[in-house]
């Protein structure tokens, strides 16, 4: 199994990185390949925890060359303080490779970020302000400073002032406040020479690692219906999560990869505005968000609430050719009564037939529902698939007769070891 895929089903923080720790115990390199510090990944080792935005979930393996492949934006600030975190709680980051092809976040992308959502006012798309989707705006314009270019630093302290200069006449001309150019020249002069170790041929690298036997993993951030193409647009990222966006944002193309692991929550979540046909507004939505610390790792904004839903998750798997699906956090489930699936949408009564091409449609359809009785104990010492209570592998296997691929791997905690993985 050469290359592996992992993405998420939903909308974000369906448990990735976790699986990806796990996964990364038999891989040698671990790839982002899309989004940047809007991801927040958080693994759980002993009483450690780790909240990665930038690097790769697999850094805390030795084994692992951790890469941040050509589809991402990065921030270096960010990204060095980030290193600088893990490397001062004895996680090497040395091993690093940083794409020559990326793009760069600059302070001005975070201001159009703001200046943006605030023109939307209540159709605001609720982003993480991170300046993701402008900086991937100026990459889709030719115009995006890519890492590679810190090699010559001169040049690249001149593009800076160059675009920096631009963005402030363009940010001053839309009503934003002005800022300092010069002191972001200074700035991202230092941060491009601290870069300059880290910056390879990725592309290269990870050829080279694949024909000479390697086994590679490629992370993605976000998730399948925050998609740009394929998610709850306007309510979406600004790149491609799905497992397209791996060939295009490593440069691995698709007959490489024999497996796709699909992260679905037992549940779902979604942080910012956007359609969601299962919200739970109310107790049994708070409950969820309670036991399962449903609060963003980036932002630390409540996240929505809601029931799995199967239409989705069907969804997600032919978009994303799954494999197979990692269904986490089950445990949080562990003392509700009741536990709903939703398994088809109609709209004005009538059944529709899947997955609807509009968001707005997806906005007023009326999710239809099996309920399954709790299984009403704890979970979270369960380590095979036999020992599960039988109404949560009926859950699991509602979930893989709907969507058609096997459920692999069960979340029954937060902690590297707590799951259930099916031979
Ligand atoms: P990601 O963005 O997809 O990597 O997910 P996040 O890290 O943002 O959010 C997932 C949260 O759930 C983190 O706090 C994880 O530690 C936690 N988590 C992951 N899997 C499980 C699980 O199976 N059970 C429980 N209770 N928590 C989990
Ligand atoms: P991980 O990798 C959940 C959401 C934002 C907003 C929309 C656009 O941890 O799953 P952006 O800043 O990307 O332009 O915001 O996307 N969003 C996420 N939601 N998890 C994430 O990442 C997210 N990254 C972005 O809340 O609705
Ligand atoms: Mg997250």
């Amino acid at each position: 199994m050469p290359v592996a895929v992992v993405v998420g089903t939903q909308w974000g923080d369906e448990g990735k990185a976790k699986v990806i720790d796990l996964l990364a115990e038999s891989h040698s390199h671990v790839v982002r390949y899309q989004g940047g510090h809007n991801a927040g990944h958080t693994v759980v080792v002993g009483d450690q925890r780790y909240a990665l935005q930038l690097i790769p979930s697999g850094v805390l393996y030795d084994h692992v060359t951790p890469v941040i492949g050509n589809g991402v934006v990065v921030d270096l600030p960010t990204l060095f303080k980030e290193i600088d975190s893990l490397e001062s709680r004895g996680i090497s980051c040395s091993k690093l490779l940083v794409s020559s092809l990326s793009q760069l976040i600059f302070p001005w992308h975070q201001h159009l970020d703001a200046l943006h959502e605030s023109k939307l006012g209540d159709a605001k798309i609720g982003t993480t302000l991170k300046g993701i989707g402008p900086a991937y705006a100026d990459k889709a314009l030719r115009v995006g400073l890519r890492a590679g270019m810190v090699r010559d630093i001169a040049q690249f302290a001149e593009l800076v002032r160059q675009r920096g200069t631009d963005a402030h006449a363009m940010i001053v001309a839309l009503g934003g406040e002005p800022f300092d150019v010069e002191a972001i020249v200074v700035q991202f002069t230092e941060l491009g020479k601290r870069l300059q170790p880290y910056v390879a041929d990725t592309v290269n690298a990870l050829h080279a690692a694949i024909e000479s036997g390697s086994n590679v993993l490629l992370e993605g951030a976000q998730a399948t219906f925050l998609d740009l193409d394929h998610g709850t647009y306007p309510f979406v990222t600004s790149s491609n999560p799905t497992a397209g966006g791996a060939c295009a944002g490593t440069g691995i193309g698709p007959r490489s990869i024999t497996r796709v692991v699909g992260i679905a929550k037992a549940y779902t979540t979604r942080v910012g505005s956007g359609p969601f046909p299962t919200e739970l507004i109310g107790e049994l939505g708070d409950k969820i968000v309670d036991i399962g610390h449903e609060f963003g790792t980036v932002t630390g904004r409540r996240r929505r609430p809601g029931w799995l839903d199967l239409v989705m998750l069907r969804h997600a798997v032919r978009i994303n050719s799954l494999t197979e699906i990692a269904l986490t956090k089950l445990d949080v489930l562990d003392t509700f009564e009741e536990v709903r699936i939703c398994v088809g949408y109609s709209l004005n009564g009538k059944q529709l037939d899947g997955y609807p091409d509009d968001s707005n449609v997806l906005g007023e359809v009326m999710a239809q529902y099996v309920d399954l009785p709790g299984w009403k104990q704890e979970l979270c010492n369960h380590r095979s698939y036999d020992q599960l209570p039988a109404r949560a592998k009926a859950l699991i296997e509602l979930v893989e007769k709907h969507v058609g691929v096997p459920v692999s791997i069960i979340g029954v905690g937060p902690e590297r070891d707590a799951c259930v993985v099916r031979s």
